[in-house]
């Protein structure tokens, strides 16, 4: 039965073209240029690891995850740490979307709305690794149609991350061939500059925020979810980081808003909301993160119209830092220890269409989607 070695040969050629060259000892795949090493797992599309230089020139790891890759899909708080929550990111309102005059009835996993389009979301997918060279990497998911409940139609996507020089760029791409469906996406970076090494502040107040364009954003109810309205924030309130570069994320702490400023029935202290990018000059920085104690800072550009900024009020201090991390006292990721800046369209903007976004936020036939930022890391 010789003819069976030809497809048998066939499907071994393809198998590793798609999982290719480098993943290194730990199980994670590597990329790198002068200025930045990134490590990634196909679970999740994740970004593992992130190595960037200090002001002693140390390479330092300034995002956060788990240095045992088996521990992703197992952690039960699921903190969609640096991965890719698809196919709409963010909250659908009470569960619903309307398309063509037809309401579609989405899965409720946070509170009364849906988060990350509910408990089948690609964070928890396995991606497949389609390409690979030393500076990128490209993953792929196909999500079949109401795989994660209400959702309709196949939809493909890839992401692809690359560095160059002091640069870390991530590329997305979808579409929707078969019918109109929600799609919108992010990359949920969480950042720690610090590393966790700054004896004096666990916490990530001290780090800086600057969004110079953004002193718009969307008001929020308790459950985070937007009620519609757009406000804005006036130089030195509790929502202002557009005023001027030097403004800590804890500036506002003394604010008597600041402890319920994220909802939760007044338990969410500091961020969780959209900022709007207003009349960004092509290719500005929209947001700069820093931190004088490593004296790193993140910039960053990107094509999406706003972005999430979520202070960690939720971690809960159980999960261990990556060995990469951390000082002998500081070893968990606890309460407020770091910022997950997520470039993305207006949360729910597909029930809201009075803002115009819902045409941006559906995608079928014949669209083709796409997502571009990056971050550029220099010093202080
Ligand atoms: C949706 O309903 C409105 C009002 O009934 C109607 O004018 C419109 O043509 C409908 N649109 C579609 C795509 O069916
Ligand atoms: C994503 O899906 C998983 C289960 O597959 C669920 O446990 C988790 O809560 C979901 N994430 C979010 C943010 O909804
Ligand atoms: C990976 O590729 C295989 C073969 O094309 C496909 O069956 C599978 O669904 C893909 N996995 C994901 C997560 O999309
Ligand atoms: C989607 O899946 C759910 C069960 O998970 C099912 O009740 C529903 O009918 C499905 N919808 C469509 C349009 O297939
Ligand atoms: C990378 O850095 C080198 C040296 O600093 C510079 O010559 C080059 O133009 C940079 N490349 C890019 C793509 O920015
Ligand atoms: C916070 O930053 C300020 C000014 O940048 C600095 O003086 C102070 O020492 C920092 N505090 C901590 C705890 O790092």
């Amino acid at each position: 039965m010789k003819w069976h070695i030809v497809p048998h040969f066939l499907a071994a050629a393809s198998h590793v073209t798609a999982r290719p060259l480098c993943d290194d000892e730990d199980g994670k795949y590597t990329i790198e240029s002068s200025g930045v090493k990134a490590q990634f797992i196909a679970y999740g599309a994740t970004l593992t690891n992130l190595f960037v230089k200090d002001k002693n020139g140390e390479d330092v790891d300034v995002v956060l995850g788990y240095d045992d890759i088996e521990y992703y899909p197992e952690d039960p708080g699921h903190p969609v740490y640096n991965s890719i929550p698809g196919r709409y990111v963010n909250r659908i309102g009470h569960g619903k979307y309307t398309i063509d005059n037809k309401t579609y009835t989405t899965e409720l996993n946070d509170g009364t709305n849906t988060l990350h389009s509910g408990t089948n979301n690609w964070s928890y997918r396995t991606w497949n690794v389609t390409a690979k060279t030393e500076d990128s990497i490209t993953f792929a998911v196909q999500d079949a149609s109401n795989s994660s409940l209400g959702m309709l139609g196949l939809v493909e996507a890839s992401v692809t991350y690359s560095v160059s020089n002091s640069t870390w760029k991530i590329r997305m791409e979808a579409s929707s061939p078969d019918v109109k469906t929600p799609l919108m996406l992010t990359q949920h970076t969480y950042f720690n500059l610090d590393a966790y090494r700054n004896p004096e502040a666990v916490k990530i107040w001290n780090h800086t925020l600057y969004m110079p364009y953004s002193s718009r954003y969307l008001v929020a109810d308790d459950g985070a979810l937007p009620t519609g309205e757009i406000a804005t924030a006036a130089a030195g309130t509790l929502n202002d980081f557009a005023s001027g570069p030097d403004l800590p994320l804890g500036h506002a702490q003394a604010d008597p808003g600041f402890p319920g400023n994220c909802g939760g029935g007044g338990a969410c202290e500091g961020y969780n909301g959209y900022f709007l990018i207003d009349d960004a000059p092509e290719d500005a920085v929209v947001v700069s993160l820093a931190s004088a104690f490593s004296g790193i800072r993140a910039d960053l550009r990107t094509d999406q119209p706003g972005v999430v900024v979520y202070t960690c009020n939720w971690m809960d201090g159980t999960a261990d830092l990556k060995s990469t991390q951390g000082t002998e006292e500081n070893t968990k990721v606890v309460r407020s220890s770091c910022v997950a800046i997520e470039a993305q369209d207006y949360v729910d903007g597909i029930n809201h269409p009075e803002w115009g976004r819902v045409d941006k936020q559906i995608a079928g036939p014949g669209d083709a989607y796409s997502w571009e930022s990056s971050w550029t890391f220099g010093l202080l």
